[in-house]
C-alpha cells in the first residue's frame, strides 16, 4: 500500500549562507522527492519562536532562535512515498559531527546546532508545520487529498 506523505523542510541559514541550497534541492529531487512549495524568507524571532516552541524550556532555545534568524532561510514542502522518513534519512542525525558524509548534514552542517536542514519527524508535527509556512494554495500537489 502507498504511503504517500508530506513533510516540512528547512533549508537553514548556515547552508542558505554556503549556497548549498541549490545542491540541497537538487539532492531532494534525485531522491525521487517532489519538491511541491517553495519559499526563501528571512524569520523574525516570533516566527522562529514559535516554530520550535516544543523545545521552549531547553538551555538551547535562546541559541537556536538566534541562529535560525540570522540570516533566509529556504523552507521547502516535500512530497512521496514515505517522505517524513526518508528526508529525516538524507538529512542523518541532529549533531553535524556525527553525520555521515554524504547526508546533508554531514555535507553543509557544521555541529549539533548549526546542522544546515530541518525535516518534521512525525505526521502530525509534518501537517502542523506545514501549515505554519504555507497556505492552502502555496502547495502544488500531486495528491490530491493528504490529512
Ligand atoms: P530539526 O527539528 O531542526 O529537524 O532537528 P532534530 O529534530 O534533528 O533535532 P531537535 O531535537 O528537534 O532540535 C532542534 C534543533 O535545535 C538545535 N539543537 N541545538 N545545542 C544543542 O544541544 C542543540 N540541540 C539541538 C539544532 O539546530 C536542532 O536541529
Ligand atoms: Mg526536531
Amino acid at each position: 500500500m502507498a504511503n504517500i506523505q508530506r513533510t516540512l523542510a528547512i533549508v537553514k541559514p548556515d547552508a542558505v549562507a554556503k549556497k548549498a541550497a541549490g545542491q540541497i534541492m537538487a539532492r531532494i529531487e534525485e531522491s525521487g522527492l517532489e519538491v511541491v512549495g517553495l519559499k526563501r524568507m528571512q524569520l523574525d524571532e516570533e516566527m522562529a519562536r514559535g516554530f520550535y516552541a516544543v523545545h521552549k524550556e531547553r538551555p538551547f532555545f535562546g541559541d537556536l532562535v538566534k541562529f535560525m534568524t540570522s540570516g533566509p532561510v529556504v523552507v521547502l514542502a516535500l512530497e512521496g512515498e514515505d517522505a517524513i522518513k526518508r528526508w529525516r534519512d538524507l538529512m542523518g542525525p541532529t549533531n553535524s559531527n556525527e553525520a555521515p558524509a554524504g547526508t546533508m548534514r554531514g555535507d553543509f552542517g557544521t555541529d549539533i546546532e548549526r546542522n544546515a536542514t530541518h525535516g518534521s519527524d512525525a505526521p502530525e508535527t509534518a501537517r502542523l508545520e506545514l501549515a505554519y509556512f504555507f497556505n492552502a494554495g502555496e502547495i502544488q500537489g500531486l495528491v490530491e487529498a493528504l490529512p
